[in-house]
């Protein structure tokens, strides 16, 4: 007589068999977005719609904290199909989809078949995207208190100057901490920070090159009182602000102290003033007018004494 064969026989204790044999009849995730596919695991289909799962209607369970996917997959696999299967099917749902990018020209024909015509940048494209944008912080702005916007402002900016220094870095220039001390600079003066009541300036990468190709004086010296500006630049700088400065006065008057390698340490420059300096054996000293020789004055440059010897210069101080 033929005995069946004995089945062999396992124990375990249920955590174990638990791990073992899942018993799969959950029902996974609600059926509720976009359909993809089935479930691995249940054979049941599978749906996904993560805002859903963040935040459930209808007194579902909340499945995830947080709606990002991510999409691993051997080469080939299918993985740009199941995005864009996604993103297509949760259009009925009211969901858009920005592609950032087509390096592939996977997204374009769809897009073109949906009726829409894509975003070209880049070389030869007349379109240009604001790197600079505020976004959404612009419409927040002004529920926002001083001490809020200042500390937004401070992120920004520093963000901005990390992409400016980076772009720069991409063409082959090694950023200097004073580059980025500059752009920071430039940035606030841009934006108008220093003026949170206007509210926010947009600000442009061409706007950023503008002005540090031709500086405001006012970027570089500080106002300490209404037309007194006080910095430190160089030599160069001082001599480009002050051709501005007499370019800007017109007939009204400037004068600029700077500190010099000489006896008193200082050395100055004036435009239209009436003390004229004048230098008297190495020391310069100011020359004010005297109503009565009024007709002596130099004439001429105003910027500078000239017209008197040095003789008649040095005889008629020791007069005084
Ligand atoms: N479910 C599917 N059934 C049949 N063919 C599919 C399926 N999913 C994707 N394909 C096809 O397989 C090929 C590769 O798909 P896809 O480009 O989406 O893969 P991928 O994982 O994004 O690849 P890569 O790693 O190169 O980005 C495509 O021709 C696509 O049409
Ligand atoms: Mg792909």
């Amino acid at each position: 007589m033929d005995a069946p064969a004995r089945l062999p026989v396992f124990r375990a204790t249920t955590a174990q068999v638990g791990g073992l044999f899942p018993l799969l009849a959950a029902g996974g995730v609600p059926a509720v977005g976009a359909r993809m596919g089935y479930d691995a695991s249940s054979g049941s289909a599978f749906y996904a719609h993560p805002a859903e799962w963040v935040a459930p209607g209808d007194g579902r369970a909340k499945l995830v904290t947080n709606p990002n996917m991510m999409f691993y997959g051997e080469p080939g696999r299918g993985k740009s199909s199941t995005v864009l299967a996604f993103c297509l099917r949760m259009m009925p749902f009211g969901f858009k989809t920005l592609i950032s990018g087509d390096r592939k020209g996977e997204y374009t024909p769809v897009l073109r078949a949906l009726g829409i015509e894509p975003i070209v940048l880049g070389a030869g494209s007349p379109r240009r995207l604001n790197a600079l944008d505020l976004g959404p912080l612009r419409v927040r702005w002004d529920t926002w208190s001083h001490d809020r916007q200042r500390r937004e402002l401070e992120v920004v900016l520093v963000r901005w100057n990390r992409l400016l220094l980076a772009l720069s870095a991409d063409q082959g220039y090694a950023p200097t901490v004073t580059d980025e001390y500059v752009l920071h600079t430039v940035l606030r003066w841009l934006i108008g920070a220093d003026d949170t009541t206007t509210g926010l300036r947009p600000v442009t990468i061409p706007q950023v090159t503008r002005l540090l190709a031709d500086p405001d004086d006012a970027l570089w010296l500080l106002e300490i009182s209404a037309g007194v500006f006080v910095g430190k630049v160089t030599t160069r700088v001082r001599e480009l602000l002050w051709l501005r400065t007499v370019d800007m006065v017109k007939t009204g008057r400037a004068i600029m102290v700077f500190s010099a390698d000489n006896e008193q340490g200082l050395d100055f420059r004036t435009h239209k003033h009436d003390w004229i300096p004048t230098e008297i054996e190495g020391i310069t000293l100011m020359l004010r007018p005297n109503p009565e020789n009024e007709q002596r004055r130099p004439t001429g440059d105003p910027d500078r004494s000239t017209g008197w010897s040095s003789a008649s210069r040095r005889r008629r101080f020791r007069g005084r």
